[in-house]
C-alpha cells in the first residue's frame, strides 16, 4: 500500500516533499544548510510532530557535517548554535525537542571518546538516520497496538494528518487505521477539512486516497452532525504534546471533537510515540500553544477570503484527559489514570503492557 515519505537523507542533503504544494503538486526539495532546514521546518515543507523530530535530528547532522570547524571545541559551539535555531522553529510538537537533545547526547558521547572530526560527523550523521528509522517501526507498533480498537466495521474519524507525512514512517493516527484495513477490517475515515491550514482536506483525504482508504472529507462543521449519527465507531488522532495527567495538545479543533465525542458516547483515542510524552509538565495548561499568522486565516493558499483584519490563530488546542478513552503508544495502551498509565510506559523498555489495558 502507498506510504508517503515526507523525508529521506541522501548524499546530496535532506530531500524533503513540500507539502505546502499538496495536493496539487508534488515537489521536492533539497537541504544542503541545516538553517535552511529550520526554515522548512517554521514554514511547513515539513510538518507533524514526528516528523518535525526527524527533520531536526537530520538538520542537526547536516549542520555538523557541514561544518569547517577545525577542533571538537569550534565544532561545539557551532553545534549547539545549530541546536538553538532548530529548537526556534516550533513550540508545540515536543519531538523537536526530544530531537534535538537526542543528537545533544549523542554529540557529548562521540565527543567525550574522541577528536576525530570525521568520525564524529559520520556518527552523527547515522544517529540521524536511526532517529527515522526508529520512527517507522515506532509507528508499526502503534498501529498494531491500536488496531484492536477500530471497528470491525464502520465509520473512524480523525482530525488534522497523523499519517506519513506527519511522521516519516506510517503514521500514529492513519498507521492505526492503515493496520485495521489491512486486518480487514471495513473502515470508512471520516476526515474533516482542519481549517485554517487544511491538513485535512490537502493532506489526509490525499493520503488515504493514495493508499486505497475509504473516506469522506467533510467540513469541520459538520463533526457534532456525523457524531450524533450513531455510524461513528472511534475517532483517533494524532499527538504533539501529551502531559503527565494525560492532557494532549493537537491540531485546533481536536477538544471541540473530543467533548462532542464524550456527549455522542463515541470513544476518543490518541496515537502517539512515547517521544510525545511531556511528562516534566503535570498538566495540559503548561503547554505552549504555537500562534501562528493570521494571514493563514484570512487567505487560503495566497487567495483573500476575509477582509484584511485581525484573526486569531492558536495552532493547536488541549484536550482535558477526561474525554480520552486511551492512548496508544508503541509500548503498549495507556488508559486513566494516566499519571501512573504513562509514567509506567514511558519507564519501560518493553513493549505490550498489557496490564495497562
Ligand atoms: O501544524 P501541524 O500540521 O504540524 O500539526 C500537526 C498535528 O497537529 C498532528 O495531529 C500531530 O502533530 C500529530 S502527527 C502524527
Amino acid at each position: 500500500m502507498y506510504v508517503a515519505q515526507p523525508i529521506e537523507w541522501t548524499d546530496r542533503g535532506v530531500v524533503m516533499l513540500d507539502q505546502r504544494r499538496l495536493p496539487t503538486e508534488e515537489i521536492l526539495h533539497t537541504y544542503s544548510d541545516y538553517r535552511e532546514v529550520a526554515k522548512a521546518i517554521t514554514e511547513m515543507v515539513i510538518r507533524g510532530a514526528p516528523a518535525i523530530g526527524v527533520a531536526a535530528a537530520m538538520g542537526a547532522a547536516i549542520g555538523v557535517q557541514n561544518s569547517s570547524a577545525k577542533s571538537v571545541d569550534a565544532l561545539r559551539t557551532e553545534f549547539d548554535e545549530i541546536c538553538a535555531t532548530l529548537a526556534k522553529t516550533r513550540p508545540t510538537a515536543v519531538d523537536l525537542f526530544w530531537a534535538i537533545e537526542r543528537m545533544k547526547s549523542r554529540f557529548a558521547e562521540l565527543t567525550a571518546q574522541t577528536s576525530d572530526l570525521v568520525r564524529i560527523k559520520q556518527a552523527m550523521v547515522e544517529e540521524a538516520k536511526l532517529v527515522h528509522l526508529e520512527k517507522k517501526s515506532t509507528d508499526e507498533a502503534i498501529g498494531r497496538f491500536g488496531a484492536e480498537f477500530m471497528p470491525r466495521d464502520g465509520q473512524v474519524m480523525t482530525q488534522c494528518n497523523a499519517g506519513a507525512l506527519a511522521t516519516a514512517g506510517i503514521g500514529t493516527a492513519l498507521g492505526v487505521i492503515r493496520v485495521a484495513f489491512e486486518q480487514g477490517r471495513k473502515i470508512h475515515v471520516l476526515v474533516p477539512e482542519t481549517r485554517p491550514y487544511l491538513q485535512g482536506a490537502r493532506l489526509t483525504a490525499w493520503e488515504l486516497h493514495k493508499g486505497g482508504i475509504p473516506l469522506t472529507l467533510i467540513t469541520d462543521n459538520m463533526v457534532g452532525h456525523f457524531l450524533k449519527s450513531g455510524k461513528v465507531g472511534a475517532i483517533v488522532t494524532g499527538a504533539d504534546r501529551i502531559a503527565a495527567n494525560g492532557d494532549t495538545a493537537n491540531k485546533i479543533g481536536t477538544y471541540q471533537i473530543a467533548v462532542l465525542a464524550k456527549e455522542n458516547n463515541v470513544p476518543f483515542y490518541v496515537a502517539a510515540p512515547i517521544s510525545t510524552f511531556d511528562l516534566s509538565i503535570p498538566d495540559g495548561g503548561h503547554i505552549p500553544i504555537e500562534e501562528r499568522s493570521s494571514a493563514e486565516v484570512t487567505q487560503i493558499q495566497g487567495v483573500r477570503i476575509a477582509p484584511d483584519v485581525h484573526a486569531a490563530h492558536p495552532a493547536f488546542d488541549v484536550t482535558p484527559a477526561r474525554y480520552i478513552a486511551a492512548i496508544f503508544t508503541e509500548r503498549g495502551v495507556a488508559r486513566a489514570p494516566y499519571t501512573q498509565s504513562l509514567a509506567a510506559l514511558a519507564a519501560t523498555r518493553e513493549p505490550a503492557l498489557s496490564a495497562l489495558k
